[in-house]
């Protein structure tokens, strides 16, 4: 209660950072977004025509309010890192204050500071090659936007960040383990996040007493994961196969997120927390 957090990665009520961000409303954080620059359009419009108001819906009954909702492309820190060819988009073009740096600055205008940081966003541009398959560029890509976006986000959030402050992000066990079809470096990408997860809950712990733990979610239905093409099959996987057989909620993950941005969780940092139904604790399952 009384916390302000950014939420890094919504541009529908699919996902899990809309999860999360609920979650946090429910707990009575203060919610402010950022959305892709090329989804900002279509995801303003649909909250101001009430497309999200069923979904908006809290245990208590009123509707979550996000106070503000920030264009964002976590591929770029600074304006001198855009390409001439996104800078002329006229999708980019139409918005501004749009990379890591103009965000953060943009924030403490707004609003000064703030307690909670979620990265909750990914991108491989060759997700459905196979690693074997996939080029140097695509690779890059998917560290860029998947792993480097979070020190980013962190690193230009932080000076910003109340002591006592947490961030999470959003990982998921092709990290560790084999899961073919997780092609394109994402697999990669996810294992530099939950390193860097510990390298950053150091540094940011002991430089800013901040928190920085991830979540490794199981299988949601969400637009990124459909843009892989075999969620629905891993989802089919995780309920035959995992100790709980059951769905998992977004909710779930949201309210994971919730406890460990809270105080409940103050001695929690450095760590990959599992909320997957227990499937990655199967080593046969019969
Ligand atoms: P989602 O589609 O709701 O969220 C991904 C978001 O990333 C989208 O809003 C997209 O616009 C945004 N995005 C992509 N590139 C961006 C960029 N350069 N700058 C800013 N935003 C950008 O999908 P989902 O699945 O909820 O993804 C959230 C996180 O959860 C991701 O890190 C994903 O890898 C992770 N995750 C998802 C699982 C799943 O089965 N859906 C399983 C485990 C982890």
């Amino acid at each position: 209660t009384g916390k302000r957090a950014f939420i890094a990665g919504v541009a529908d009520d699919n996902g899990y950072g809309w999860a999360i961000a609920k979650a946090l409303a429910a707990a009575g954080a203060e919610i402010l977004v950022g959305t892709w620059v090329p989804a900002l359009n279509i995801f303003e419009t649909s909250l101001r025509r009430g497309k999200f108001d069923e979904s908006r819906k809290l245990p208590d009954g009123s509707l979550m309010e996000i106070a503000k909702v920030y264009p964002l492309d976590a591929v770029y820190d600074t304006p001198d890192d855009v390409p001439e060819d996104v800078k002329a988009n006229k999708r980019y073009a139409g918005a501004s204050n749009w990379t890591v740096k103009e965000v953060a600055e943009t924030v403490k205008n707004d609003f000064g500071s703030i307690d909670i940081l979620v990265h909750s966003l990914a991108n491989g541009p060759e997700v459905t090659k196979s690693l074997l398959e996939t080029s140097r560029r695509g690779y890059l890509a998917a560290i860029s936007a998947s792993s480097y976006s979070f020190v980013s986000l962190l690193q230009h959030f932080l000076p910003i960040m109340n002591p006592g402050g947490a961030s999470i992000s959003l990982t998921y066990i092709a990290s560790e383990r084999i899961i073919p079809g997780y092609g394109g470096g994402m697999s990669s990408a996810k294992a530099a996040l939950e390193s860097d997860t510990r390298v950053l809950a150091y540094e940011a712990g002991r430089k800013a007493k901040v928190r920085v733990n991830t979540i490794s979610a199981g299988p949601l239905g969400s637009r990124a994961a459909k843009a892989i093409g075999f969620i629905e099959k891993m989802i089919e996987y995780s309920y035959v196969n995992a100790p709980l057989q059951k769905e998992l909620l977004a909710d779930e993950v949201g309210n994971t997120a919730a406890f460990l941005v809270s105080p409940l969780a103050s001695a929690v940092t450095g760590s990959t927390i599992y909320v997957d139904n227990g499937l990655n604790t199967m080593g046969l399952a019969l």
